[in-house]
């Protein structure tokens, strides 16, 4: 029997256009085995998180997202830490993914961490308060390998394209490791929203 491909959600905890991380993310593409699928969500689109607009109905974009996560196998996320902590801009969109709390979307889905900053931290501080947000959701955050990119802008080139062998070998350390450890630990196939809100 054929094997399905193995579906990874990629997201950026920055927008800005030249983005270092959203160039991991595309680095996470090239370097992925043939078997798995990245595929990237622009979290821009999502509206801020208000609990009013909830209780009406979440917005077309956030169910969008919310299905995106849904049926994909796992997540991987790279963001830069601002002031030390995770963007505004990710944090919103865990807020959404989030809820309904208990029921989310993201309750036992595998997530993988990465991040590149221009300090030399790496975005390890962001990466840890991502790690407890998400262990706070329910979601199964990927041990290892951690990839840090400090100082980033030395290694990419003008198009933010990763040149960098010894990023790009980690990168696909990770993309293998969150698929091999999902099998593992997952080995049904993930379904729609409609699975998470059916009775
Ligand atoms: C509001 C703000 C706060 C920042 N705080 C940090 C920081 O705490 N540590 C750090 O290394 N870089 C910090 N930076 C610089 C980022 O590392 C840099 O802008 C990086 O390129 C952002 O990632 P991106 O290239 O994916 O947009 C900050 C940037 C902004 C805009």
């Amino acid at each position: 029997m054929e094997r399905k491909p193995f579906r990874i959600l990629a997201i950026a905890g920055s927008l800005r256009q030249g983005s270092f991380n959203q160039g991991l993310l595309r680095a996470a593409k090239e370097v992925a085995p043939e078997w798995v699928e990245v595929q990237f969500f622009d979290i821009g689109q999502l509206p801020f998180f208000n609990e009013d607009v909830e209780a009406a109905g979440d917005p077309e974009p956030v169910r969008r997202f919310k299905d995106a996560i849904a049926t994909s196998n796992a997540v991987l996320i790279a963001t830069p830490e601002y002031n030390g902590v995770v963007p505004g801009v990710l944090a919103n969109a865990l807020d959404w993914a989030s809820r309904p709390t208990g029921r989310s979307v993201l309750r036992n889905k595998p997530v993988a961490l990465m991040g590149a900053v221009l300090g030399q931290s790496g975005s390890a501080n962001a990466q840890a308060a991502l790690r407890g947000v998400l262990g706070r959701i329910g979601a199964i955050v990927v041990p290892d390998p951690q990839v840090l990119v400090p100082r980033a802008s030395r290694l990419f080139n003008e198009n933010v394209d990763l040149h960098d062998e010894r990023t790009r070998e980690e990168i696909r350390q990770l993309v293998e490791a969150v698929a091999h450890w999902c099998r593992r630990v997952q080995p049904e196939e993930p379904v729609g929203t409609q699975s998470v809100t059916a009775p």
